[in-house]
């Protein structure tokens, strides 16, 4: 694959100069995105750093990502650092490997089919408009929580026809805790493992047993009705080991439900969170979407079929994920020595790829620090390199929800500009937290204001 790195394997990848003891932790762990965005700009796109004993090195080149994501996808495995959440993910289809990993796969993906997604858009819809239903004009709310318990809802009753109800709260809860735990895990050369009571790990065990408390709830209800309700939670119940015949266990349930779980609500609630501060930021955005979906729905509630015809709703999703990738970057370690784009990869090297640098390189848009929607309008964008723009990954492992995850998010947006317009409290300031997602570092604090022409 062509590269714009010239082949120079003798020469060492250019980057900072190291602390003997940290290497680059510190300077990484005290502003990740910075420190990125400083490395990509003075190393170009292979930087070779080291966080304690870890030799790291970043690619911020799409033709270099797109080498390790799929053409030489075999040759890596999942980072270290996802391996740190061992204890709350287990061995779900986000962490797992190999034969196992693509078993796992096999199982889930008709989930995610075109046709069993179309058929939880009602679901979608009707769960934004039980939440609008507590909105009052004037009032102040953190848009950011009320995003986390709609998707956690909206996952729930989609991939396990599970009402959460009350329990959702107790999850977002955890959930920040989790969070938050994994960034303060980032400067530090050692983690003690999860089983010594440190007030961290005290901290985010209380918060896993909480969430496996609700886990095993949607479990043990489903096994003793023994309905088969045709739903992802059905699917893993059912699914049976082709030499064996042996069902899965406890664990491997509780892993690849806490996965859903997380992956799958965490991410669409940060992206809808940023989409709102976003189009608070930008009126005349936010104009031009009102004018669409009045012309389209003309106050009704949004359905599946309705999605083609708001093509500026999803060019602003689009958009928000180019500008705030809620997944900010996805990390390999070399299970061999390799080279790439004519470097040597040493086994063992991890390898990160953030999509916060690369979707803001004016080599591949205009003005990349600017919100743009039209950009995407008409196929502009049609011809950019694939890896220059990837919120999903790509390769074998790319997202298995990316479908869902758009179209939630569209029939979110569109379900709630309808009814309202959101506007960030005076005052307030939004910063982004690199955590697992990229998230706003303290909730997203807006006021409601009702749309003169909506619900006509
Ligand atoms: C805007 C929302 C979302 C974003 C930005 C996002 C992003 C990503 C990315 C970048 C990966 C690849 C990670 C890697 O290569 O290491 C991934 C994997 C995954 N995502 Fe998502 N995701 C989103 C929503 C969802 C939803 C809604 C679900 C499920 C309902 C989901 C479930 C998963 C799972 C299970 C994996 C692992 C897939 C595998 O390795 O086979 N995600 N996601």
């Amino acid at each position: 694959m062509a590269t714009t790195i010239q082949s120079k394997p003798e020469r060492a990848i250019p980057g900072p100069p190291r602390q003997w003891l940290f290497g680059n932790l510190k300077e990484f762990a005290r502003d990740q995105l910075a420190a990125m965005d400083r490395w990509a700009a003075r190393y170009g796109d292979v930087v070779s750093v080291r966080f304690g004993r870890r030799e790291i090195v970043f690619l911020f080149h799409p033709d270099l990502i797109e080498d390790v994501l799929v053409d030489r996808g075999r040759g890596f495995i999942k980072h270290y650092r996802l391996r740190q959440t061992e204890r709350t993910l287990g061995r779900g289809l986000l962490t797992s490997e190999g034969d196992f990993w693509r078993g796992q796969r096999k199982l889930a993906q008709p989930a995610f089919h075109r046709e069993r997604i179309r058929s939880y858009a009602r679901s979608m819809v009707d769960y934004t408009e039980r939440m609008l239903a507590g909105f009052q004009p004037g009032q102040m709310r953190d848009i950011q929580a009320d995003m986390m318990r709609l998707t956690l809802h909206i996952v729930a009753k989609t991939l396990f026809d599970s009402e959460i109800g009350g329990r959702s709260q107790v999850a977002s809860e955890a959930m920040e805790t989790l969070m938050r735990a994994f960034v303060a895990r980032t400067g530090r050369l050692i983690a003690p493992p999860h089983w010594i009571p440190t007030p961290l790990n005290l901290r985010v065990e209380r918060a896993i047993r909480r969430l496996e408390r609700i886990l095993f709830d949607l479990i043990d209800e489903r096994r003793r009705s023994g309905e088969d309700r045709g739903d992802l939670l059905s699917m893993l119940l059912a699914a049976r080991d082709e030499d064996s015949g042996r069902g899965m266990t406890d664990r491997q349930l509780r892993d690849e439900l806490m996965t859903l779980f997380m992956a799958g609500h965490e991410t669409t609630a940060n992206t809808l969170a940023w989409v709102w501060l976003l189009l608070s930021e930008h009126p005349q955005v936010e104009a031009r979407l009102h004018a669409e979906l009045d012309s389209v729905l003309g106050g009704r509630a949004p359905t599946f079929e309705d999605l083609p015809r708001l093509p500026y709703c999803a060019s602003i999703i689009s958009e928000t994920l180019r500008f705030y990738p809620t997944v900010w970057m996805v990390g390999r370690e070399a299970i061999r020595d390799l080279e790439i784009g004519g470097w040597p990869i040493p086994k063992g090297t991890t390898v990160f790829m953030p999509q916060w640098v690369v979707h803001r390189d004016r080599r591949w848009y205009d003005d990349p620090l600017q919100f743009q929607p039209e950009r995407w309008a008409d196929g502009k964008l049609d011809h950019i390199h694939k890896y220059a723009y990837f919120p999903f990954g790509g390769g074998p492992r790319i997202c298995i929800g990316n479908n869902f995850a758009l179209m939630e998010s569209a029939l979110v947006l569109a379900t709630m500009a309808n009814r309202f317009r959101l506007r960030l409290a005076p005052g307030a300031v939004v910063r982004p937290l690199a955590t697992m997602t990229l998230r706003p570092a303290a909730g997203v604090p807006m006021v409601v204001a009702e749309r003169p022409s909506a619900g006509a």
